[in-house]
């Protein structure tokens, strides 16, 4: 297999191959998703919630992305690695978002960086690929919005807005663009009216790729299951399980046992 760039990525629209991404936020992880083949991992602000335990993303910094996207990016060897721009660290000005995410190419070895928003990042956008940065934009429901908004997940039906956000987007340069929360009829005609490929959660099966949050498809989240969250394992119940029979295990004197003692 050979290695994701994002001429190869954007080309998959194309071709007609569907791209499939992942978030990933460490070296452990990250190394289990590139080696199963997924097209890019994405190093999402979720952390901020499936890592650090927020409710929400805004708290997270561009330190703690640097920090986490360059495990991620140690540990990938094909995958397109494709890191967040926080809450705040490229809203204030064009030139403040070349200087994080310039540091994020430049400290983590990612290919790529994505930020929420459309006609309002249209600027942005334009001002970070003039300085080679590629750029993945997200448009639809934006977590980072969320104190606006007021409620997480809702679904985006305002389809002139929409279509207006993703146009933005692509005229500016944008490589690729995330769809969150979007009705699927919006979305397949997103996806049929832009050249860049469309990145859909929660936007159906229309769209030219899926991503989905690794801790959640993983069944790590018990609590968190909306409607359009496919959960492909129980982590949380494997875990678990192979926990408390260590414990017991420890408690009872049965482990360690000979075969796992030296002489
Ligand atoms: O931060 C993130 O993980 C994301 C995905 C939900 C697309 O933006």
């Amino acid at each position: 297999m050979c290695a994701m760039t994002v001429p190869k990525f954007m080309a998959a629209k194309q071709q007609g191959r569907k791209l499939s991404m992942l978030t990933a936020y460490d070296y452990a992880w990250a190394e289990i998703v590139d080696q199963a083949g997924v097209d890019a991992i994405l190093v999402g602000d979720t952390l901020g919630m499936v890592v650090q335990g927020n409710s929400t993303t805004l708290p997270v910094t561009i330190d703690e992305m640097i920090y986490h996207g360059r495990m991620v990016a140690r540990a990938t060897r094909n995958a397109l690695v494709v890191v967040d721009l926080p809450f705040l660290s490229y809203q204030v000005s064009p030139q403040q978002a070349i200087e994080n995410a310039g540091r994020i190419l430049k400290e983590t070895s990612a290919a790529a960086v994505k930020l929420e928003g459309g006609v309002s990042q249209a600027e942005t956008i334009a001002a970070l690929v003039r300085a080679d940065i590629p750029v993945m934009a997200h448009v639809g429901f934006k977590p980072q919005s969320i104190r606006t908004v007021g409620s997480m997940g809702k679904i985006q039906r305002d389809e002139e807005a929409l279509l207006n956000d993703a146009k933005a987007a692509e005229d500016s340069g944008a490589f690729a663009i995330v769809l969150e929360m979007v009705s699927r009829k919006i979305a397949a005609r997103l996806t049929k009216e832009l050249k860049i490929p469309t990145i859909g959660i929660g936007a159906g099966p229309d769209c030219d790729g899926q991503v989905l949050v690794l801790n959640d498809m993983l069944g790590m989240s018990p609590g968190f299951s909306p409607r359009f969250l496919k959960k492909y394992a129980d982590l949380h119940g494997v875990a678990s399980e192979a926990i408390r029979q260590y414990s017991e295990e420890v408690r009872s004197g049965s482990f360690p046992d000979d075969a796992h003692s030296h002489e």
